[in-house]
């Protein structure tokens, strides 16, 4: 594989809430990594009001990341930008940016697939090189590694996501928004374990049954809210590590990576770095600003993907909100 050196990528993720512009050198540099976060007003995500928010910042924050950087526009080389899996709206807003750029300055347009761009990104922040992967987030829960050619799904959520869950749940019980964060500090006050369905299916997970039955726990307002919280974390992660380790026993891979905004709860990662332990695995946490949604992550796997050889033509340049990661080759891993 040739490597092109002294490349800049511009990288611009906006699949879901947020957007992000990134930009990446090829020797693994982080020179800007903007994130322009939107909390929706009420409920869960609204799919157009977050496009909307995209569009009305991506200029500013364009010229954020390029200050940050301290570059110009002329020296970045690449235009990267995630082409799906996401919110088609969203994806849409980003890829009619991405677009204009690339035409109107005449660089390369690359699309990358979010979730292989969360793995890339893990593997260059901790130097993992063959992990098995466990992306946790907002929109996606997927345990999945390198296999002939391929980032192979082991296991994923068959409805919502673990995070979506814990902000639904946030959301009816009037705690933070998003409600990670806020589940996490009291679930470390509380101590009683509610019962709670437990819903793992072969390799898969569900996860809309636990937020029914935990909202109904909380409506008969029996229970504290720090046990409920300790509950809904515990039951959630125990289903999360039945599946990774069977994944890790199964594939047998040297390395344990947790990605994902999910990736900040630190019950979680202490029983990532269990596993890992018990099955002679190297465990890595990705540091947050990589782990959550970000443009650094599409900025970077542009560049690995573009010295792979792809190139995204502009008739071809469409988004893909239910591309799934295993459809993608991946040729730089060979
Ligand atoms: P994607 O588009 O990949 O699904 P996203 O839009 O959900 O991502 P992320 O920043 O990757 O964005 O993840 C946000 C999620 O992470 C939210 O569901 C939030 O509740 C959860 N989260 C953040 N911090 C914590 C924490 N400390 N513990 C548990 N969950 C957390
Ligand atoms: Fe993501």
């Amino acid at each position: 594989m040739v490597w092109f050196s002294d490349l800049i990528s511009l990288g611009i993720e906006s699949t879901a809430d947020n957007l992000g512009i990134g930009i990446v050198s090829s020797d693994h540099e982080v020179l800007a990594n903007y994130v322009k976060i939107h909390v929706p007003l009420e409920g869960g995500i609204h799919p157009r009001e977050a496009a909307r928010h995209h569009s009305e910042y991506m200029g500013a924050s364009i010229k954020t990341a390029l200050n940050q950087a301290g570059i110009t526009m002329s020296e970045v080389d690449i235009i990267s930008f995630a082409q799906g899996p996401g919110l088609g709206p969203c994806l849409r807003t980003g890829a009619t940016g991405a677009r204009a750029l690339a035409a109107y300055l005449n660089k390369p347009l690359v699309g990358v697939n979010h979730c292989v761009a969360h793995v890339e990104i893990g593997r260059m922040a901790t130097g993992a090189v063959d992990p098995l992967t466990l992306y946790v987030s907002g929109g996606n829960t997927i345990v999945s590694g390198y296999e002939s050619g391929r980032y192979r799904i082991f296991g994923e959520t068959l409805d919502i996501a673990v995070g979506n869950c814990f902000d639904t749940f946030a959301r009816a019980a009037g705690l933070e928004y998003p409600g990670g964060p806020d589940i996490e500090r009291k679930a470390a006050l509380g101590s009683k374990l509610i019962p709670l369905p437990y819903a793992v299916k072969g390799m898969d997970l569900s996860y809309s049954g636990l937020l029914t039955s935990i909202t109904s726990e909380y409506e008969t307002g029996k229970h504290s809210i720090e046990d409920l919280c300790f509950s809904l974390q515990e039951t959630a992660y125990a289903m999360l590590g039945e599946v990774t380790e069977r994944a890790l026993a199964h594939t047998s891979k040297p390395e344990l990576l947790l990605t994902g905004g999910v990736a900040a709860n630190k019950r979680l990662a202490s029983m990532v770095r269990d596993i890992a332990e018990d099955h002679g695995a190297t465990p890595f946490v990705v540091p947050i600003k990589l782990a959550q949604d970000n443009g650094a992550m599409i900025a970077w796997t542009g560049i690995i993907a573009y010295n792979a050889g792809y190139r995204t033509p502009l008739e071809s340049s469409y988004v893909n909100p239910s591309w799934r990661m295993d459809q993608v080759e991946i040729p730089w891993r060979n």
